[in-house]
């Protein structure tokens, strides 16, 4: 049984997020979704209820798990008993960045592959700053985050 894991932030998960997470769910016996629980980045929504979220929009994928995880990531995905990291790239923007973290994760444990895959050209532009952009100025978040979350993330702002 193949075990990946997909990381980040998800402050809020959003379509673009989602959209990798159906895909990598088809390719990988088990996915589980790392929430990153790091206060230093001053999140707007809670480690638990951004793994709240990520559960209700995953519901529906059965081989889809979600966790919090504080510290590093290969730690995490040691202790998930999971062999590949999943990552989406929007654009090359996010390339560079990427490609230093998978280095440094190879560096401090050699057993993870990074896989990348990229995102949807529909939701190339879209990012979870983005979206909280639109939503502390009231605009329409249709399209951008799954819609069974958009009350939640307006209440928030
Ligand atoms: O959604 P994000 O904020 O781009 O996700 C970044 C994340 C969570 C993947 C990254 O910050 C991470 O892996 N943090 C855990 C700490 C760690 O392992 N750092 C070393 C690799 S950068």
């Amino acid at each position: 049984m193949q075990t990946a894991v997909y990381p980040g932030s998800f402050d809020p998960v959003t379509n673009g997020h989602l959209d990798i997470i159906e895909r990598a769910s088809r390719l990988y016996d088990r996915l589980v979704i790392g929430v990153l629980d790091n206060s230093s980045k001053s999140p707007v929504f809670s480690a638990a209820v951004r793994a709240e979220m990520l559960r209700d929009v995953t519901s529906h994928l059965e081989n889809v798990e979600v966790d919090t995880f504080s510290g590093l990531l290969v730690d995490f995905a040691s202790a998930k008993k999971a062999e590949v990291i999943v990552k989406g790239l929007r654009t090359v923007a996010d390339f560079e960045y990427e490609f230093q973290m998978a280095l440094l994760n190879k560096a401090l444990n050699s057993h993870y592959e990074t896989v990348f895959m990229m995102t949807d050209t529909k939701y190339s532009y879209i990012s979870s700053s983005m979206v909280k952009e639109v939503a502390k100025y009231h605009g329409d978040l249709t399209g951008f985050v799954p819609q069974i979350l958009i009350d939640r993330i307006r209440e928030k702002f």
